[in-house]
């Protein structure tokens, strides 16, 4: 049985890496990419999303949705620092290449009205896009069958400031939204989850390019950027929080510990700005996600070695 699902995703380097799990895994029924302010600038961002259509010989089949260019009440924080273009310089003729003329808020709520109950949603960037959709419909959490949010850290250290991770820093009020909304919400952690269990290190890095397919070798440049920026702050490797993701929907197996959590995020504080408070039992609050604490970390680079070894043939020049 498939698996109907919306990628809402701000472009750039492990978002490339986790369109290509929804796009090549078989149970994924990939219905749209939806796109939303963060990483790198939103018209590249858009033309990440086809480079990564087109590496997986997918282009003009899945629908490209254009959401909200600026956070719901902030300007709009960009990672560029980290990311470059979020594509390791790659370019290629997007002559036709046209996102829909349907708002992604908009694809989102039709989505889940015909997929009656199915839908699920990878949230890999700032939550705008689904905040905003619960705000026209509040009905939509319940539409939808299974929210995957990567966003804040577990206890743990943030990433753009001590207190608080990227995504839920961007947009503090929407993740608020989202997490006070009634979704069936499991979570993918910053810290510790992704930097102890999701970081491709030097050795992983040269078996895929060891591979040499045109997937491999693309991976190979969209996560190049990180890998210098990673260095520098520590990280002995590239960051895959966001394929994870996507993988734990399509493979539940991966997650060998996880557990009910509160997570509010903090949206007063300029100090705390984005903070996630993951409460477990103790707390006495309801719980509202599944947080996950522990993957199978060497079934997940299987996983994404797995498919990166597949073979497709780019209908256009990516100059790889
Ligand atoms: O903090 C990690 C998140 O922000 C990921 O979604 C990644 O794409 C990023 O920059
Ligand atoms: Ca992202």
């Amino acid at each position: 049985m498939t698996i109907p699902l919306v990628i809402d995703t701000d472009t750039a380097q492990d978002d490339c890496v986790a369109i290509l799990v929804g796009l090549l895994t078989p149970e994924a029924d990939l219905r749209g990419i939806t796109m939303v302010a963060g990483n790198v600038g939103f018209d590249r961002q858009v033309r990440n999303a086809f480079m990564t259509l087109n590496v997986a010989d997918r282009l003009g089949e899945v629908p490209i949705y254009l959401g909200n260019r600026q956070p719901l009440v902030r300007p709009w924080v960009s990672a560029e620092n980290v990311h470059g273009d979020g594509a390791g310089g790659l370019d290629m003729d997007f002559s036709g290449c046209e996102p829909e003329a349907e708002h992604a808020v908009d694809a989102l709520l039709r989505m889940a009205d015909e997929a009656a109950g199915e839908l699920s949603i990878v949230a890999i960037g700032p939550l705008t896009n689904l905040a905003m959709a619960v705000r026209k419909r509040p009905e939509f959490a319940s539409q939808v069958k299974h929210l995957v949010v990567m966003g804040g850290s577990n206890n743990a250290r943030g990433n753009i400031t001590a207190a608080a991770e990227f995504n839920f820093y961007v947009d503090p009020e929407a993740a608020k939204i989202v997490f006070d909304a009634g979704f069936t919400i499991t979570v993918v952690p910053w810290a510790p989850l992704t930097l102890q269990q999701a970081v491709f290190g030097r050795d992983v890095l040269e078996q895929i390019a060891g591979i040499d397919t045109p997937l491999a070798r693309f991976f190979t440049r969209v996560c190049s950027a990180t890998l210098a920026f990673d260095e520098s702050v520590g990280i002995p490797g590239t960051t895959h929080p966001d394929s994870l993701s996507a993988a734990v929907l399509l493979r539940p197996e991966l997650i060998t510990r996880s557990a009910q959590y509160n997570v509010d995020i903090e949206t007063g504080s300029e100090l705390t700005r984005g903070y996630a408070a993951m409460s477990w039992g103790v707390h006495g609050l309801a719980p509202n996600a599944t947080v996950v604490e522990e993957i199978d970390a060497a079934g997940f680079q299987k996983f994404l070695l797995d498919l990166l070894a597949r073979t497709t043939t780019p209908p256009r020049d990516l100059g790889l």
